[in-house]
Parts: C-alpha cells; structure tokens; sequence
C-alpha cells in the first residue's frame, strides 16, 4: 500500500496554502473537510461538515476532484456517490476504531442470525458493512431514521453501541446493537467532566452522541458536531464544555470569539487521546501532496459499491 507519508516532503513550496488554491483550479477540486482535521485544513477548506453535510456535499459537487480530508470511510462515501470522479484522501491509513470495529464475515454472521430485521447501520464504517445494510444513517439523522420504521419491524444498529442506545433512549425503541465504539469519545470519563463543571459551574456541557451513557447523562445536548457548532453558536451561554474531539472548537471559537469552549479531557491527563489519531494523520503537506501527485486515491470494486449506494442513497431521501 503507498502511503503518502512514505513521500519525501522536502520539495515542499513554502506557501502551502496558495500551493494548495493553485491546484485546486487546476484540478477543478474541491476540497471536503471533517471538523475534526487540524485548523489549517479546514482553514483551506471549501465545505466544512459532519458526516451527513460532506455526504450531501459530495453528492451534489460538479468538481472533477473530490479531495477529502477526513477519514477513510467518509472518501469512501463520496467515492461511492462519485464512481466517475477522482476521490483524493491525504492518508490512506487514516481509518477509523469505529469502523475496525465491525468486520464484514463476523458482521454478516451476526446479521444470519437475527432474520427479519433490517440493518440501519451508522455512516463509520466500510463499504463493504454499507453493501450488507438497509439504511445509512449519520449522528444527525439516525433518531429520525429510526423513527420512520414501522413500529413491529425489527431493527439492528451497528456499528456504534453508544450512538444505539442513545437512539433506543430518544426513540424507546429496541433496536439490536453491534458492539462497537469509537476509542476517542470512550476517552471521556464521568468523574473528570464532573471534575471540570465543578471548576466552571456556569458552563454547558454539550456531548457528541458517540460518547458512554454516563456522560451523555450530564449533557445539556446531545448532536452532530454541526448540531453542536449550531447549538453552541445560538444559546445564550458565554461558556461550552465540549464533549468530542476538540478539533470542532476551531470553528466555534471563529464563529463567535467572545464565547469560551473549554474541550472535555480524557481519562488520562498525560494524553492527547481526545484527539482523534486516524483524522491528525493528515496534514496540510499531505493535503497538498495527495493533489500535486493525485494520490492516494480511493477505489471500490464496483460490485460493493453498488450494494453500498443504496442504502446511503436511502438515507439522503429519508432525511431531505
Ligand atoms: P459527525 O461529524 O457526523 O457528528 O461524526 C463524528 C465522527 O465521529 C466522525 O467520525
Ligand atoms: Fe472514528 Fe472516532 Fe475518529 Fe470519528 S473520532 S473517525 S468515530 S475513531
């Protein structure tokens, strides 16, 4: 596998950024970016957004090059949209646990044994768990998927337990759960949030719907990192505790300076393990390598690819 770290990196120009809006006329690219990329993606960005926004965005773009500057899965997605477009990812090893978390043999032995349901699976995860699922869903739609499907229908969830029984809470439904999780949002511990408020009373605590029950159960709101952006950016409080990775609070503090978001910390203090470590793979030098030399791209055989359109394609109808 090549990756673009293995590149040398000395020719590198030494203003990346201008670099970087030369080649995107070039190529006509546009470039997707996750709020969890560092600041200086998204600042050379032209869509920032959660998974359902990029999803969205992806499908709609004319661009000839999609750069996607998040993690695998979600290129994955544009690239499933997109079969005649090139879809660039910075990394190629930038995954993801969530997705790791739910292979393809054990997934499709676990859905043999449970007939009759249908499978509504949450966007992290690979092409080839998208080609065995009903419906897509991501942390913005999925209480409002689940909802739309008849009462006596049975369900499995995968691969997220924390975002299933989050949905099984918000909608009373009893949904079959993958047991799968995202290692950043279980980084956030109980004790030291409470910890935390304690030191800032006045703050709202604000929590991204991957996270442990425990935690979900101090949150003022629960959303999308849009939702949560949005949220923070409208309510009346000058000062957020911010449950999820801490990249997200680069646009909140751009969009309204005089507010204070404080990132929740992880268990362990000695860590960055807040941070996601598949989405700090890439880097704005690897932004600009992976446009200057159209790699690494991503490929899906067109047999998944297929299978997996339509249940994404389901999800952007059932949340129009
Ligand atoms: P959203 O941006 O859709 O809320 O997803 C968060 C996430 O974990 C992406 O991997
Ligand atoms: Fe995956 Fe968690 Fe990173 Fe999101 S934050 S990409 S779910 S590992």
């Amino acid at each position: 596998m090549f990756l673009a770290a293995d590149r040398p990196t000395t020719d590198l120009p030494a203003d990346l950024p201008a670099a970087i809006a030369a080649l995107k006329q070039e190529l006509n690219a546009v470039i997707l970016a996750h709020y969890y990329q560092e600041a200086a993606i998204q600042d050379v960005a032209d869509y920032i957004g959660d998974s359902l926004g990029l999803s969205r965005q992806a499908a709609a773009t004319d661009a000839d090059v999609i750069v996607f500057a998040g993690v695998h899965f979600m290129a994955e997605t544009a690239k499933i949209l997109n079969p005649n477009r090139q879809v660039l990812l910075p990394d190629l090893a930038a995954g993801c646990s969530l997705a790791d978390s739910c292979p393809p043999e054990a997934f499709a032995a676990f859905k043999a044994a449970h007939p009759g349901h249908i499978v509504i699976s949450y966007i992290n995860c690979t092409a080839e768990i998208k080609a065995l699922s009903d419906i897509i869903c991501t942390s913005s739609n999925a209480v409002k998927i689940v909802q739309q499907i008849p009462a006596d229908q049975p369900i499995i969830f995968a691969p997220d337990r924390n975002l299933g029984r989050y949905v099984m809470q918000e909608t009373g439904r009893d949904l079959v759960l993958w047991d799968g999780s995202c290692i950043v949002h279980e980084t956030f511990s109980e004790q030291r949030l409470l910890e935390l408020q304690a030191r800032h009373p006045e703050a709202e605590i604000i929590a991204h719907p991957e996270c442990e029950t425990p935690v979900l159960d101090h949150a003022r709101f629960i959303g999308s990192t849009t939702a949560l952006l949005n949220y923070s950016l409208n309510s009346p409080s000058r000062e957020f505790i911010v449950v999820t990775e801490p990249g997200i609070i680069h646009q909140m503090q751009k969009a309204a300076p005089d507010k204070t978001f404080i990132p929740a910390p992880p268990q362990d203090n000695t860590c960055a393990c807040n941070e996601c470590p598949f989405m700090r793979l890439n880097t704005l030098e690897k932004l600009y390598l992976c446009m200057r030399d159209r790699q690494p791209e991503i490929q899906i055989p067109e047999e998944i690819r297929l299978a997996a359109l339509r249940p994404i394609e389901r999800m952007l109808a059932m949340s129009a």
